[in-house]
């Protein structure tokens, strides 16, 4: 039994092989293009493991796909590969489109075609699990319920709507040609190996370079956030009990504003490696505002938790603990990830950012 990871090189995809293989054993195909936010370091403990095998490679590559399957004979493909952050988003959408609407388009295809080549109990057992995230759902305002599975789509960024665009792939693709897929949509993710140009990390690596902590807006926006290996552990749940055809929400009722998770990585920062200069708290900046800044985000997973038992195991307390020591602990990973192509990415962003 092999299961095939796209983008297993990144943050969530990173995490997921490991705990795969830590927690099942299975051998993984990982496939993934080392864009810049891949990083073959944080599988760097799977060296030499055969239950690992990693292919450079690019979803839009329709043949490099179908080899992939004809070769390994996977029994599921778990697809987290996606470009991922809003605001590059935001400054280029053009490789969002295609890798998330096409890349997903051509495994869909791909995997209809192997699908379709299986029989007896390999087809009935062969999932397709799509990766997603709560923004196609758009914005909450304060007192609006939190997002359920049957919540309208109304994505606001071009990430976001490249997403929501693969969503209804995905749910098409089931229901016209059969492809037994399932969907998660989950919140915020934060933890190890989170690459350092979203908020949590950021905040830390600055911090601790003694740089501004650049705050959007008023710093009141929502996120629900939820610890990465509570994300692998949901995924894991789905292929296991997961229902054909079923979208699943994924998150850990952790809503927070932006400004009290920085408060709170100042707090840990300022017990666990405190500044000669002082508090932490003096670097915080407030800048410009993302354009079309989503307010609010917050997930119902009691459809999850209900049908399928799962549940996260870390509160934010205990996760943004571990992740500020995880970054305190491995500085060699998050310096070996500040290239030359990451400080063009800072300079970009928040070039235009006057402090405010
Ligand atoms: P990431 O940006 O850290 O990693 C993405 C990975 O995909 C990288 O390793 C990259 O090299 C790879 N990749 C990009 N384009 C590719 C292509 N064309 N072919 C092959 N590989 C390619 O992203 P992440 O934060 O780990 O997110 C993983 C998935 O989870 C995404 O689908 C994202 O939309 C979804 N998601 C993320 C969050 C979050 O908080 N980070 C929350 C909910 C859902
Ligand atoms: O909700 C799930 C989504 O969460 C995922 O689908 C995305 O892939 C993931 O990147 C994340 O999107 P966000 O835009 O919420 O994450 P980000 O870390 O970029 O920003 C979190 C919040 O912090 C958001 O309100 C913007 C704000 N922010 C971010 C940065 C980088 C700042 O105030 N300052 C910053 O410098």
């Amino acid at each position: 039994m092999t299961i095939i990871v796209t983008g297993g090189a990144g943050f969530i995809g990173g995490n997921f092989v490991l705990d795969w293989i830590a927690t099942t054993g299975e051998p993984v195909v990982n496939l993934d293009k080392l864009t810049y936010a891949g990083n073959l370091e944080t599988l760097k403990s799977l060296e030499g493991d055969s239950r690992h095998t990693f292919v450079e490679g690019d979803i839009c590559d329709r043949a490099l796909v179908d080899s992939l399957l004809a070769t390994h004979r996977p029994r599921a493909i778990v697809h987290f590969a996606a470009e991922s952050h809003v605001d590059r988003s935001i400054h280029g959408p053009g490789e969002f489109v295609r890798t998330n609407v096409e890349g997903t388009f051509t495994l869909l295809e791909a995997a209809r075609a192997y699908w379709n080549g299986l029989e007896g109990q390999a087809k009935a057992d062969f999932r397709f699990h799509h990766v997603s995230t709560d923004e196609v759902y758009g914005s909450l305002g304060p007192n609006d319920p939190p997002f359920t599975e049957t919540n309208t789509y109304e994505p606001n960024s071009p990430y976001s709507a490249s997403k929501a665009a693969s969503d209804h792939l995905v749910r098409a693709w089931h229901h016209t040609y059969g492809l037994p897929v399932t969907t998660s949509n989950c919140s915020n993710n934060y933890g190890p190996y989170h690459f350092p140009e979203k908020l949590i990390p950021l905040m830390i690596a600055n911090a601790l370079a003694g740089k501004p902590l650049p705050i959007y807006g008023d710093g009141q926006q929502i996120r629900d956030w939820l610890y990465v290996t509570d994300h692998c552990s949901a995924i894991r749940t789905i292929l296991a009990k997961g229902k054909v055809g079923e979208v699943y929400n994924v998150g850990g009722w952790n809503e927070k504003p932006n400004i009290d998770i920085v408060k709170t990585i100042i707090a840990l920062l300022d017990e666990l490696k405190p500044s000669a200069e002082g508090s932490y708290a003096r670097l915080i900046t407030y800048v410009t505002d993302r354009p079309g800044h989503d307010r609010r985000y917050a997930i119902d997973a009691r459809k999850i938790e209900r049908e399928l038992g799962w549940k996260p195991a870390e509160t934010f307390e205990t996760g943004i603990r571990k992740t500020v020591q995880w970054y305190l602990d491995n500085q060699d990973w998050v310096q070996n990830v500040l290239s030359g192509a990451y400080r063009d990415w800072v300079a970009k962003n928040y070039a235009g950012r006057e402090a405010v």
